[in-house]
Formats: C-alpha cells, structure tokens, sequence
C-alpha cells in the first residue's frame, strides 16, 4: 500500500521520517519525495532515516543514489527497535512519522542461503534476519524440548497439529538426524498437517512463520517499540504500520488503542486494491493501521494544582 503510506505520512507535513523496515528500499524513495526542498537554517534538514536488520539489504550499492550520495537519506543496519539512537546519530530527539511494513522482502524470500522459502529445500533452516544474531532456527529446535517447540509452534504459527509436529522433531534428533535444512521441516509438516480445504495454504506456512518469529523475536520488538514510540514521535506526527498476521496486526491495534497519546486515523485497517494483489500476491494479507501522536496536555504533575 505505498501510496496510501505517502498519503498518510504526507499530511504531517514530515521533516524527520523514520523507515524501520527498509527492505528494498521501495517506501524510503517514495517518503523522500515527500520531504521539503529546503534545508531551513534553524530546522533539522528534510531527511528519511532507513533501517534494516539485514546486512545484506543496507550493504546493497542500489539504494537511493548511492550508499552516501543522498543527503536526504541515511541507512542504518539494526533493528527498528533502535530507531531513538538512529535518529541521536543524526542529532534530533523526534521524527515526524514512523512507518514499518512488517515480515520478510521478496529478497530474502529468494535468496537460497537463508531458508525462508519452501521452494529451495535444499537452504539451511535459518530464517534470521540478522544472521549474526542468536540462533539460526534449526539450532534453536536442537536446544528446545519437544513442549517449547510445540508451544512456539501454537503460539506464533496458531498451527493446530503443533504438537504432532514437536513429536517428529524431537524424534529426528533422537534418532541423531536432527532438522537441519527446508527440506526436512517441510517433508514433516507434510505428514503431521492434512491439506487445507482449499489447498490454499502450504501445509509448512505456519510452522515457518512460528519460527521465524522465534528466531527474530519479531513480536517483542514490535510490541516494545510501539509502546515507547509515543516518546520519540513529534505531537502531529504519524506511526503507519504494515502487518501480514493476525498476531501482528493485534499488537499495533491494542498499542494505539491502550496508549492515549495515540489519535488512530483508521477505524479500521485498510486492506490492498484488487489491482495490488494481482500485481503483488504476497500483500493480500496486508494490513495498514495508521495512528497520529496528539499534542502534548500540559498539567503539570498529576494531582498537583496548577500554579
Ligand atoms: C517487507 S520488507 C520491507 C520492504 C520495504 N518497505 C520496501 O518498500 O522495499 C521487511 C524488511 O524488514 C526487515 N526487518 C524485519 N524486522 C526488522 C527489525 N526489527 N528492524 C529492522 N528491520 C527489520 C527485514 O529484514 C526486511 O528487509
């Protein structure tokens, strides 16, 4: 949904943009475009500042420009999470708008040494985006017991034959021929999941996602950031964020809704054109919500008169 980004991100008349998810940069040059011209003395000049979790991604010599060679764009490698000390590094305290479009690119999905696609079963099972953080995925299986696995695999995934697939887990590294690539997760979810009805879903979808998000603690990093965003978000500024599940989307639904320093601008999420799907048939599953950060109310200290 880049336009409706640009809409939304637009009206807040941004200085100071933050893209937490830059991927292939796509929404970094359109919120670019957004900036103004001028680089007025006494304001912060117009800049996006692009993170990503992925080396490979903020390393690429395709980003706008040239890595450097725009002034209006900086790149930093880390997690969104650090998006106060990214914007420290380019000396100011708040952005205008802070935009996320949650999961994996299209890059990291083709890409065969990272194990995110069912297709290359050959990859090992990694599935970070960081591939120098923590545990790649089929190690944390092997330092898991079969209760963890199965536990993560219901809570992250919402697989209902979760259990089935922790037994065949454990039972492969029993039998000392531990998951190790795609290939082995897939072929056991397989046997443990029936076909859906419509065919529709991969019998290994959910069992991916469940660990992938394990692996990059991906919903903890959304829920602490979301819940201190309001600190480092300009009064009039703008958060916009993209999910592609329903333990995604319910996270940044209750973090502007439990917070009322958030005014939310979409009663209800907006969903991509039919046009979009066609185009791109991973973003039917998309969700953007987007929330306004209200002034500040002056009242001094709580229960204290006013002076
Ligand atoms: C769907 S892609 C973003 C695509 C991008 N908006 C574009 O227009 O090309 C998601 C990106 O977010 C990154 N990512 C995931 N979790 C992250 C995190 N906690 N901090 C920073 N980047 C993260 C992934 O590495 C991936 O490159």
């Amino acid at each position: 949904m880049p336009f409706e980004i640009v809409h939304w991100v637009s009206e807040a008349n941004p200085r100071t943009i933050v893209d937490g998810t830059y991927g292939g940069g796509g929404h970094t040059r359109l919120l670019r475009d957004v900036l103004p011209d001028d680089g007025a003395s006494n304001l912060p000049s117009p800049l996006v500042i692009g993170m990503d979790r992925d080396p490979s991604v903020i390393q690429r010599d395709d980003v706008p420009g040239g890595p450097g060679s725009d002034p209006k764009v900086e790149l930093f490698l880390g997690s969104y999470e650090k998006a106060p000390a990214a914007l420290a590094h380019c000396d100011r305290t708040h952005a205008d708008a802070f935009v996320l479009d949650l999961g994996l690119s299209s890059d990291q999905l083709a890409d065969r040494d990272r194990g995110f696609s069912f297709t290359l079963p050959d990859a090992e099972l990694d599935l970070r985006f960081d591939p120098e953080s923590d545990l790649p995925a089929h190690q944390w299986l092997a330092f898991h017991g079969e209760k963890e696995i199965a536990d993560a695999i219901y809570q992250f995934g919402e697989e209902r034959f979760s259990r089935r697939i922790a037994r065949q887990i454990c039972l492969r590294a029993k039998e000392r021929s531990p998951v190790k690539t795609v290939g082995d997760l897939v072929e056991i979810c397989r046997r443990c999941v029936p076909r859906s009805k419509n065919h529709d879903i991969h019998p290994a979808t959910r069992t991916f996602q469940a660990l992938r998000i394990v692996v990059n603690d991906e919903l903890g990093i959304l829920e602490r950031t979301l819940a201190s965003a309001a600190d480092w978000i300009a009064p009039g500024g703008r958060i916009a964020a993209i999910s592609f599940h329903s333990l995604e989307d319910r996270i940044v639904k209750n973090a502007f809704r439990n917070d009322d320093r958030w005014e939310i601008l979409t009663k209800k999420p907006l969903r991509p054109s039919e046009e979009e799907v066609r185009e791109n048939p991973r973003s039917r599953s998309a969700k953007l919500r987007v929330a306004m950060r209200k002034a500040d109310v002056s009242g001094g200290l709580p229960g204290r008169p006013p002076l």
